[in-house]
């Protein structure tokens, strides 16, 4: 078996700007994988896919402050950068460069001029004060779905993303489908901003019993573990309905909502939304995406399927 590569690890954004210039000036093409880390097989899966489309591979460690409210988990967010770097290394071809920058953003201390800004929104950012003030916004896709209960999040992650595509410049980047709203907001960032860099959607990874892989299942318990499983259940059971027929969104809605309920979720949203729009919709007529988010205990999950008609 040959030797699992060791990816180069690059902390400093200057350096990682030259070793991807240097690179494409060489000819190379070079995808980015932007993660928050604590892989597993659903980000391997999209190093795969990434492997695939370009010469280099690229995948970013950062959990990112700006898409966290205070109230959330950034400070408990699990990670784990050796076992990441082993995992990485198992990847057929490996990585090329593992770019995990301490920080990202101005720490100037600014809490004595004016706060504010960001329409009054707050993520850890603003609370620590710092002299970060430049946004992405993609107005529209970022309102539904995640971004009622998490109204900082998408504004965070778009920004984020714009400052690894201007660190990285890499022609493709690889998204899951498992974050969707996430994924098309990329999307549709990167189409309005004029950004030279393909964007792909790869496929939802899940366990064999049909959870949806995600850094934070780590964080049920057994009991709350079987119980998510009624997601993945649900969204089966609602798409196996359209298959025979049935096309009137509020019923889907309502069964998913009870088979969750009924294994002891609370369920945050339930929503049947056209793809690329993410406009919800009464009746099923063209290709949708349905999705959910979910508590078990304290673990909110997200998950969806597409179904086309
Ligand atoms: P993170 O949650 O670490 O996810 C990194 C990438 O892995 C995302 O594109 C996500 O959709 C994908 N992913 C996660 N679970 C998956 C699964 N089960 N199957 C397929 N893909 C999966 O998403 C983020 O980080 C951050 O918001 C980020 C984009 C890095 C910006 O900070």
């Amino acid at each position: 078996m040959a030797a699992a590569k060791e990816p180069q690890i690059i902390t400093d954004k200057e350096q990682m700007r030259k070793w991807s210039r240097e690179m494409r000036s060489q000819g190379k093409t070079i995808s980015l994988v932007p993660t928050m880390g604590y892989l597993h097989e659903g980000h391997l899966s999209l190093v795969r896919e990434a492997r695939k489309d370009t010469h280099l591979v690229v995948v970013s460690i950062y959990v990112n402050p700006g898409q966290f409210s205070p109230t959330e988990d950034l400070s408990t967010y699990p990670s784990d950068f050796h076992g990441d770097l082993l995992k990485l290394a198992s990847v057929p071809g490996g990585v090329d460069v593992v770019f995990h920058p301490q920080n990202l953003y101005d720490t100037k201390d600014c809490r004595k001029g004016s706060r504010g800004g960001g329409g009054g929104m707050v993520s850890c950012l603003e609370e620590k004060g710092m002299g970060h003030q430049t946004w992405v916004r993609v107005e529209k896709l970022e309102k539904g779905l995640c971004g009622k209960s998490r109204p900082v999040f998408f504004r965070g992650v778009a920004t984020v993303v714009t400052k690894l595509f201007n660190i990285v410049e890499p022609d493709v980047a690889v998204f899951g489908k498992k974050d969707y709203q996430q994924w098309r907001i990329i999307q549709r960032m990167v189409q309005d901003l004029d950004f030279p860099i393909e964007v792909i959607g790869s496929e939802i990874r899940r366990d064999d019993n049909g959870l949806a892989l995600s850094s934070r299942n780590v964080h049920l318990s057994p009991e709350e573990r079987k119980k998510a499983l009624s997601i993945s259940r649900s969204l089966l059971m609602a798409k196996a309905s359209v298959e025979k027929g049935q096309v009137n969104c509020r019923e889907l809605r309502d069964l998913v909502i009870q088979e969750i309920h009924n294994a002891g979720g609370r369920v945050d949203y339930a929503e049947i939304v056209d793809q690329e729009s993410l406009e919800e919709v009464e009746e099923i007529r063209s290709p949708v995406v349905f999705c959910i988010a979910a508590w078990f205990g304290k673990v909110r999950l997200i998950d969806n399927i597409e179904i086309k008609i």
